[in-house]
């Protein structure tokens, strides 16, 4: 029997191009591992209605976690015309199978390392190494959401804070609501994995990002757990930075964070924005990490246009397949995947086309598996 179970989601698009890079890597490397393929994505919601047939998620419980390709998604009008006609009309709903996963096996933390390698041309600057943690299940992506808000739930609202008053008039038609939920375990889960992560690689700060002065109970919770737990950390440094100036300091100063923690939504932001310093989607990898499960994903979608091209960037799969090395415990392995890939792009000899090159996904792919041997 193998060593360890891995279930491979490679989706739609260039999700099978990128997957199909990281194997190479990972049968260079010698990982002992049994590969199972799961449906996921837009065919099966237009040939069975759900793109994530049931099958798909009692793979994942077989398994010890999951490498990800990406899938296509669209808005839910759009998604139900494309649905096999004989399925229309029957009530299916499009939901993302991503975000799905992430509550299903509460993979309540995300985290994507965004380091700039050496000679990447497309580095903003040569000297940014951070990592963001942004809590994956709660926040503003709660899901709880009114539109129209019912008469209770408005009646409510006003009852408990006369702040409220000035939108009780509104048609419930014409007021839409979104919930921003944080609780205190995931607040203090977020924080401490921020600081154990600094600890364990020598880091001096740990950055937490929020709006507290004007968020003031989730915003307050969240920075209010992190002062708490920072105290257990004497040699790491808290530093709190409101979302919006975050924003001007990663463009203006990147080099001088280490460890950014954020809530949902901000997270989701800053890491878009950490990644387009070390390279953007085709160097953006990540990690959905939760107590007992794991999913692994570059974070970049399907790119529809590349389709059947063999033309995009491997790397941040690559490097999400060095994180799911990291997370079986295969350290070396690991090491010696990110070394290999650090490599290739210093040497700028093989370069897909976002890097100026003219070379295939596969050709990345072979030439980083040659240094996996
Ligand atoms: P996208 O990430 O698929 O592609 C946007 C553009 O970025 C591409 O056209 C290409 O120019 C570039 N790009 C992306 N990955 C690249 C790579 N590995 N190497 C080089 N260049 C790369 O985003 P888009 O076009 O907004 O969405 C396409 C589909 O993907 C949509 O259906 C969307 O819903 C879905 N999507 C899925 C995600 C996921 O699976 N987690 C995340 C984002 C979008
Ligand atoms: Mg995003």
């Amino acid at each position: 029997m193998a060593k360890h179970k891995i279930a491979w989601l490679p989706g739609d698009g260039i999700g099978k191009d990128v997957l199909n890079a990281a194997r190479v890597s990972l049968d260079a490397l010698g990982l002992d591992a049994e590969y199972i393929h799961g449906d996921v994505g837009w065919e099966f919601w237009r040939k069975e209605g759900n793109p994530l047939p049931d099958r798909t998620i009692e793979l994942l419980k077989r398994t010890d976690c999951c490498l990800f390709g990406a899938i296509t998604s669209k808005p839910r009008d759009e998604a139900a015309m494309e649905l096999a006609p004989e399925l229309r009309d029957k009530g299916f709903v499009y939901f993302s199978p991503i975000v799905k996963l992430r509550q299903l096996f509460n993979l309540h933390t995300n985290m994507r390392p965004c380091r700039a390698f050496a000679g990447n041309p497309l580095n903003f600057r040569d000297d940014v190494d951070i990592v963001v943690f942004r809590e994956n299940t709660e926040g503003l992506y709660s899901g709880v959401e009114f539109h129209p808000v019912p008469k209770d739930v408005m009646d409510a609202f006003v009852k408990h804070e006369p702040k409220s008053k000035r939108f009780a008039s509104v048609p419930s038609d014409d007021l839409a609501v979104t919930v921003r939920l944080y609780t205190r375990k995931a607040c203090r889960s977020i924080v401490t994995q921020s600081f154990e992560y600094a600890k364990k690689h020598n880091l001096k700060s740990v950055t937490v990002v929020e709006k507290p002065n004007v968020l003031r109970e989730t915003g307050g919770l969240l920075v209010g757990e992190a002062r708490k737990i920072a105290a257990n950390y004497p040699g790491i440094e808290l530093w709190e930075t409101n979302i919006d100036a975050m924003c001007m300091w990663l463009v203006k100063n990147p080099q001088i964070y280490s460890v950014l923690c954020a809530g949902n939504m901000f997270g989701d932001i800053i890491s878009d924005l950490a990644a387009q310093l070390v390279g953007g989607l085709g160097f953006a990898s990540s990690a959905n990490i939760g107590d007992d499960y794991a999913l692994f994903e570059p974070t970049h979608g399907s790119a529809p246009k590349y389709v059947g091209m063999n033309k995009v960037n491997p790397m941040a799969a690559l490097m999400s397949a060095k994180l799911m090395l990291e997370y079986l415990g295969e350290d070396t392995m690991a090491k010696t995947l990110e070394a290999a890939v650090a490599r290739v792009i210093a040497d700028g000899k093989v370069r897909t086309y976002d890097m100026g090159g003219s070379d295939k996904t596969t050709d990345v792919a072979d030439e980083v598996a040659r240094f996996c041997r």
